[in-house]
């Protein structure tokens, strides 16, 4: 039987250790196939073990993480899927540019003790077109939805494969793509998955921006003024001790954009549960359990970056 770092198994620290040693011989496994994974996870279900699943597009960077830290710590078997989505892509020179460093990830997750890797290609993914339009609700409408006409449904359509090949009994995603938690909630309420989905805090540099894959591609001036989205997003939660809805968010897109290489796309203050935005700072009341959340897009010369703040 292969054996795993999962429930009991030690976490190696002590390098010099007969049993470290013995446990640094137990390699992670990079599966190419749905079959393959099949196989793998049936067992572990089989044994009665818990599936943390980690869907990511690779590019992985500390945030990244984080999330396979937490499922490492709340499940026996963890598996990170990497695969560019191509249909949740709307702009073909995105999907062209973005990274791919699937040798470094591979790396990564190993030392973060993944037992399995997912890395399916495209075919393998979608052995025929996937033409299934999910009905994602107004949460799917605004900000992103509006902006990236199809990006949603794409998301859908893969976290959906990727929910049905891998039946996890938890799956990590982070908050700096809020809107996506909302989406792919409502995903799993109408497929009928019975999945706990677990929202982790964004991770930031020390300088506060907020970790992204596609940060590799700011250039060093870029990257010394990209921190400033967060910080302007920070000071805004002074601004709304005094200032209306409508006044903030003027005031944080003025902000923004008065660096000359910076320009908002969209910033839209929301109902944390709805995502709808709201007028007043109390029109969340209606709705338990929620908050406002400002959502922000910017445009660094053509690095596309999205951060948000919970007010
Ligand atoms: O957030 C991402 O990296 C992607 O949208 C996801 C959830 C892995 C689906 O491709």
């Amino acid at each position: 039987m292969a054996l795993r770092h999962g429930a009991g198994s030690p976490r190696c620290f002590l390098p010099g250790d007969a049993a470290c040693k013995f446990f640094l011989l137990i390699r992670m496994e990079i599966i190419r196939t749905v079959a393959d994974l099949d196989a793998r996870l049936s067992a572990a279900r089989a044994e009665g073990r818990s599936i943390g699943l980690v869907p990511t597009m690779g590019a992985l960077h500390q945030g990244h993480i984080s999330l396979v830290d937490r499922a490492r710590r709340e499940n026996d078997v963890v598996v990170v899927s990497v695969f560019v989505n191509p249909t949740q892509f709307n702009n073909p020179a995105d999907l062209a540019t973005y990274p791919r460093t699937e040798e470094a990830d591979a790396a990564l997750l190993e030392a973060a003790g993944v037992d399995y890797a997912f890395m399916p290609s495209v075919s393998e993914m979608y052995p025929r077109p996937d033409t299934r339009v999910f009905d994602l609700g107004d949460v799917a409408k605004v900000m992103e939805g509006a902006m990236r006409p199809g990006h949603f449904n794409g998301v859908a359509q893969v976290v959906s494969k990727l929910f049905a090949m891998t039946r996890p009994t938890r799956a990590y995603f982070g908050e700096k793509d809020f809107q996506q938690i909302a989406v792919i909630r409502r995903m799993a309420d109408l497929e009928g998955f019975d999945i706990e989905i677990v929202d982790c805090p964004i991770c930031r540099a020390a300088d506060g921006l907020a970790l992204s894959s596609r940060n590799v591609r700011l250039t060093p001036a870029q990257r010394v003024v990209a921190p400033n989205i967060h910080r302007i997003l920070l000071e805004s939660l002074d601004w709304a001790k005094s200032m209306s809805v409508a006044q903030v968010k003027a005031r944080v897109i003025d902000a923004i954009d008065s660096y000359p290489d910076m320009s908002t796309e969209y910033y839209e203050i929301v109902n944390s549960l709805t995502l709808q935005p709201i007028r007043r700072w109390d029109d969340v009341l209606s709705t338990p359990g929620a908050r406002p959340v400002g959502c922000v897009t910017v445009y660094l010369g053509d690095v596309r970056l999205i951060d948000n703040i919970k007010y």
